[in-house]
């Protein structure tokens, strides 16, 4: 029987501690959505430039490089799982860069799911290459796949329009890396912005959709689907960051900092007020964890 690490008091927020190959072998309840930021591979001893001084970009153990048979091993390991957790008309977004975009995406190709997009997240504020001997690293890659090549998935075209001066939204997405307020409650060297994370549970989630996320870091995933409400589930083995992802949803509980940080991502999403405020009037949640 699985003990969630944390669960918040409206049940909408859920973390489990530990590996997500494991933990998501126990139980046979399915998303609508699944959001995974995996190890990309690349904490290799490289240096960057951060506020004028050269600074090691190494992440963290769990982002150490393995062979290309190792990190296909772990990528099939852990797609293999979440496949299982997925409705037969649920979708997957995978972000990552070239060092383990390509083992991402053939698998999941050999597991049946249907390649939709491969939304390329274009900084508009990137950190300069200090060797001066490459193009400047401004991207970032998220693969959008559905579980089934037959059952029709969810695409929130018109709000997606809505949201892109009314012209149909393209697959690259100039959004800026990650802000200040963003941090207020700590840091994880890998945090996703809250622009990009909202964008993609809008475009792909009605209202109450449960959303995974296997490696949940910040719980950048959780937030932005509870402030769109959405229910969330999100799995990390390292405890530090889920203290981080239990303080950032204690953070949106206060009244005032949900609605400064609706009003953040509307600015930076232009979204439209009337549908976001029609969100929350919507929830109905008819099902729950089986934990
Ligand atoms: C790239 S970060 C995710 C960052 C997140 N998107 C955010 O916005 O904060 C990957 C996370 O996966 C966790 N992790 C790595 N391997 C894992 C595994 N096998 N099971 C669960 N979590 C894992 C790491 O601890 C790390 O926090």
């Amino acid at each position: 029987m699985i003990v969630p690490y944390f669960r918040s008091p409206d049940r909408t927020f859920t973390l489990l501690h530990g590996d997500c190959i494991e933990l998501l072998k126990q139980f046979s309840f399915k998303f609508d959505m699944i959001f995974a930021d995996p190890p990309y591979f690349l904490s290799n001893g490289g240096i960057s430039v951060q506020s004028g001084k050269v600074v090691c970009v190494d992440k963290g153990e769990w982002d150490k490089g393995g062979t290309p048979e190792y990190v296909d091993s772990f990528n099939r390991a852990w797609i293999k799982e979440c496949r299982e957790k997925l409705k037969d008309n649920g979708t997957i977004w995978i972000s990552g860069t070239y060092h383990n975009i390509f083992s991402i995406a053939n698998i999941l190709t050999e597991l049946g799911f249907k390649i939709l997009n491969v939304v390329t997240w274009a900084k508009t504020n990137p950190p300069p290459n200090i060797s001066c001997r490459y193009f400047t690293y401004s991207t970032e890659f998220i693969i959008w796949a559905r579980k089934s090549p037959k059952v029709p998935h969810c695409y929130n075209y018109e709000v997606m329009k809505q949201i892109n001066e009314d012209k149909q939204m393209t697959d690259v997405w100039q959004l800026p890396a990650i802000a200040r307020w963003e941090k207020s409650c700590g840091k994880h060297p890998t945090q996703k912005p809250l622009s990009v994370l909202s964008r993609i549970v809008l475009a792909s989630t009605h209202s109450g959709a449960w959303i995974l996320d296997p490696f949940t870091g910040s719980s950048t995933t959780g937030i932005a689907a509870n402030l769109l409400g959405r229910r969330f589930l999100g799995i990390d083995k390292e405890e530090e960051y889920l203290i981080l992802s239990q303080n950032r949803k204690k953070e949106i509980e206060q009244i005032s900092n949900f609605t400064l940080f609706r009003k953040k991502i509307k600015d930076i999403a232009l979204l439209d007020r009337k549908r976001l405020l029609s969100v929350k009037e919507e929830n109905t949640f008819s099902y729950d964890l089986p934990f």
